[in-house]
């Protein structure tokens, strides 16, 4: 299996950010953990469907991705493994792969991802725990699933279900999406935001998708400080991790974010 080419290096207007730093490393061969999975970084990669709308690039300050409904068949509980599919396994062969990152582009290790999908009939499984399956990023920030693709259900495009949760963090509840699928532009739901990069491979399909959370230091972050005022909604950052505040009021020492969960929460 090899490595998903990347797109040319074209010069950044805004400085050298923790992205082309990572890439770069990827390129020197410094970080061989992040290539031996076949998956390079999924928002430099394009898809061999045609022209996509991309996922947004992750850089320094980008948007969070887009939360989805949950819908009825998710299951608390899932088993720990990154496969969900075996030789026997009915389906066309699947994986995905990518990086879950901050708002700065810095990739986070130990985030849970909790997958859920339908089988290659388009059923999900609730009494038992097929095609459900929960993991967590390595060091480098990097998850993979092995699995099938899913089948169509009434009324949905194809999609995988993925709850995403940074260690003590919120809970991000999305759906990723496949290129080139008919239902795409009809299912009401279809973000193409959310839309996987997808090539075939091997028989089967191999897909990437970075997912950006909600945490650390976005745009207007500021380090928390003693004596400033802070207005509900406000966002800071205190000892690398982000807060927004709950309730306005002037901080004052002992009030520290991480001390004062009714002034501010994490995320
Ligand atoms: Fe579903």
């Amino acid at each position: 299996m090899s490595a998903v080419p990347e797109r040319p290096e074209t010069p950044e207007p805004r400085g050298v950010s923790r992205k082309n730093l990572l890439r770069a490393a990827l390129g020197a061969g410094a970080l061989p953990l992040l290539t031996g999975g076949g998956v390079a970084l999924a928002r430099d990669t394009t898809g061999t469907g045609g022209p996509l709308d991309p996922t947004p690039v992750c850089d320094d300050g980008d948007d969070p991705t887009p939360e989805q409904m949950e819908g009825p068949y998710f299951k608390p509980n899932s088993p720990l493994r990154t496969g969900l599919a075996g030789p026997g396994t009915p389906g066309t062969p699947l994986t995905v792969g990518g990086y879950v990152f901050d708002r700065g582009c810095r990739p986070l290790a130990d985030v849970l991802l909790d997958f859920w999908q339908a089988d290659d009939a388009g059923a999900y499984d609730n009494t038992g725990f097929r095609f459900r399956g929960h993991q967590f990023t390595t060091a480098s920030g990097e998850f993979r699933l092995t699995t099938i693709v899913p089948g169509l259900y009434p009324g949905r495009t194809r999609h995988l279900h993925v709850k995403v949760q940074p260690p003590g963090g919120q809970v991000l509840t999305t759906q990723l999406y496949f290129p080139g699928e008919p239902r795409n532009a009809t299912d009401a739901l279809f973000d193409p935001a959310l839309l996987m990069n997808v090539r075939d491979a091997g028989g089967g399909r191999e897909a990437t998708f970075d997912v950006v959370l909600a945490v650390g230091q976005g745009p207007g972050a500021t380090t928390w400080a003693a004596g400033r005022e802070y207005t509900t909604g406000d966002r800071v950052s205190y000892d690398g991790a982000a807060y927004r505040c709950l309730q306005s009021h002037r901080a004052t020492a002992g009030w520290e974010p991480p001390r004062a969960p009714a002034l501010w929460q994490r995320g």
